[in-house]
């Protein structure tokens, strides 16, 4: 890609950006939130047109001009939001457009069959009859894999696949890429998480506010080097250091039974006052389904709360709201976000009712507060009035954070808080936590990275199989011991290491 421009009302999205991937070369793309990375990809592979620049295929020019020619070109993305449809089968979201025939009719059983072989090919293990609603984010992904492997790609284009999967699903991914990189495919490897790209790229290159910054050979260059280049300036921690002041017990669970997808089974969790309590397990473990029954959002069989020692019922989320509770979700574009209406509207959702006098919205008021949160979280939107579905993916998830922050919650329950959120505005984020945890108010962090746990939880329930199968002080621990309860043993002591590595800690 030579020359690329793209502007957005607004926004200069790119500027004379140049960009190569070679044959059989993972070539990871780096930069903050909206630096424009993945609309030079949606440029690629046409779903966007560039304003100006050229783009070659192995020398020869092409005119990428819609999705179909992309395809036709062999180069295929999987994009950063999920574009499934979740109620269809796997299947059927796999060949979705160009289904298998027996004359003019759909052979469905072929293309469940053409489906199963990809997916054996790939080593991934999902029934292909399954709906797609019904899975879990993270084997979604791998459906989105598949789809895109499904059109022959010669290059493929990867915009975030970690920020969902857990180390284990991250090394398969890996295995999956390794395969394809075999094949000669070229792929494009987008991802915030810095140790990631050293273990399975060869080259990074970086844009910063839509402007190319440069190309490096990742062995020759520190991961902190490239840091100072994504963000323009040096960070010398990960984590905001920081002494909580921790008060009385604000929260109590207690026997809470529920059957959902799985079986959940909890005795008693109680979180204090300023206290940030992380909640840790593998992927599927029962951590989101969970605190979604704690939030009143799913059914549960027996379920005993108390806030400030005082029995409440949560029955719905509107009562878990009434009682100060707040939960950013983990998947902003099925339920985070109404991702067809603006920032303003969105950071407001939850709050309306504050906003209202005698039935009427105070607009005045709600574009004030709008503004006031794009502000404290350094959102990049060119205003209040874009449409949500128009902001760069780690911008949506600040939208996420605001619409609740805004809530006055006392009681925030974060889903993955920092998934897809640059280095530099995830260190503003922890602060944002340390200054909400000064004012009193509970955060229970749900979270997959375990340097994040680590860094920011003063407490951890590490959950396994939908029970809580230990608690441990985060400065007492390690991530080793972690690791052991998420993987369902009881202690650290004489068991073999379980399979699953842990993130690496820098
Ligand atoms: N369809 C659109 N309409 C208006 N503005 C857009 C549109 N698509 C992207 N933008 C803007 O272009 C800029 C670049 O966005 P892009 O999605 O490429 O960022 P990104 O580097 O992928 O960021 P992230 O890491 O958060 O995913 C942002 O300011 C974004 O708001
Ligand atoms: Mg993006």
């Amino acid at each position: 890609m030579e020359g690329i421009c793209k502007s957005f009302p607004g926004v200069k999205a790119l500027d004379n950006v140049s960009f190569s991937v070679n044959k059989g070369e993972v070539h990871g793309l780096v930069g903050e939130n909206g630096a424009g990375k993945s609309t030079l990809m949606k440029i690629m592979t046409g779903v966007y047109r560039a304003d100006a620049g050229e783009i070659y295929i192995e020398g020869k020019k092409v005119n990428i001009d819609s999705v179909a020619k992309a395809h036709e070109l062999g180069i295929s993305i999987i994009f950063q939001e999920m574009t499934l449809c979740r109620h269809m089968t796997v299947a059927d979201n796999i060949f979705i457009g160009r289904p298998a025939k027996k004359g003019p009719l759909i052979d469905d059983r072929q293309m469940h069959r053409d489906a199963k072989k990809i997916l054996d090919d790939l080593g991934i293990d999902i029934n292909t009859y399954t709906m797609v609603g019904k899975l879990s984010v993270a084997k979604q992904q791998m459906v989105e894999i598949a789809k895109a492997i499904s059109y022959n790609a010669r290059i493929l284009v990867l915009d975030e696949p970690s920020a969902t999967l857990t180390e284990r699903e991250i090394q398969q991914l890996f295995g999956i890429i390794r395969n394809l990189q075999k094949k000669g495919v070229g792929m494009v490897y987008i991802s915030h998480r810095m140790e990631e790209l050293s273990q399975i790229c060869e080259r990074a290159s970086v844009i910063r506010d839509g402007q190319y910054i440069g190309t490096r050979n990742l062995k020759e260059i520190t991961m902190d080097q490239l840091v100072n280049m994504i963000v323009g300036r040096s960070l010398e921690d990960k984590y905001p250091k920081y002494e909580r002041k921790i008060g009385d017990v604000v929260l109590e669970v207690r026997n809470l039974k529920a059957f959902n997808r799985l079986p959940l089974n909890v005795d008693y969790f109680c979180v204090r006052k300023g206290e940030i309590l992380g909640i840790s397990g593998l992927v599927g473990a029962g951590r989101t389904e969970i605190m979604r029954c704690v939030f009143g959002a799913d059914k549960v069989q027996t379920m005993e709360v108390r806030i400030d020692g005082k029995p409440v019922k949560i029955h719905s989320p509107i009562q878990a709201i009434d009682n100060g509770f707040a939960y950013a979700t983990e998947d902003r574009k099925y339920d985070g976000l109404a991702q067809g209406l603006d920032v303003e509207y969105n950071t407001n959702m939850a709050h309306l009712r504050q906003l209202t006098k005698l039935g009427f919205i105070n607009d005045r008021e709600g574009a004030r507060n709008a503004e006031k949160y794009r502000e404290m979280l350094r959102t990049k939107t060119p205003s209040i009035r874009q449409l949500v579905y128009n902001l760069s993916g780690g911008n949506q998830q600040k939208i996420v954070l605001s619409k609740w922050l805004c809530n006055n919650a006392r009681i925030l329950i974060v889903d993955e808080p920092t998934r897809g959120i640059d280095v530099g505005a995830k260190f503003e984020i922890y602060q944002l936590f340390n200054r909400l945890s000064d004012h009193g108010v509970v955060i229970i962090m749900i979270s997959s990275e375990l340097p994040e746990i680590l860094g920011m939880s003063d407490r951890v329930l590490v959950i396994h199989d939908g029970s809580i199968n230990g608690e441990l002080e985060t400065k007492k621990t390690s991530q080793e011991e972690l690791l052991y309860l998420a993987a369902g043993y009881n202690k650290l002591e004489g068991k073999a290491a379980p399979v699953i590595s842990s993130r690496s800690v820098s």
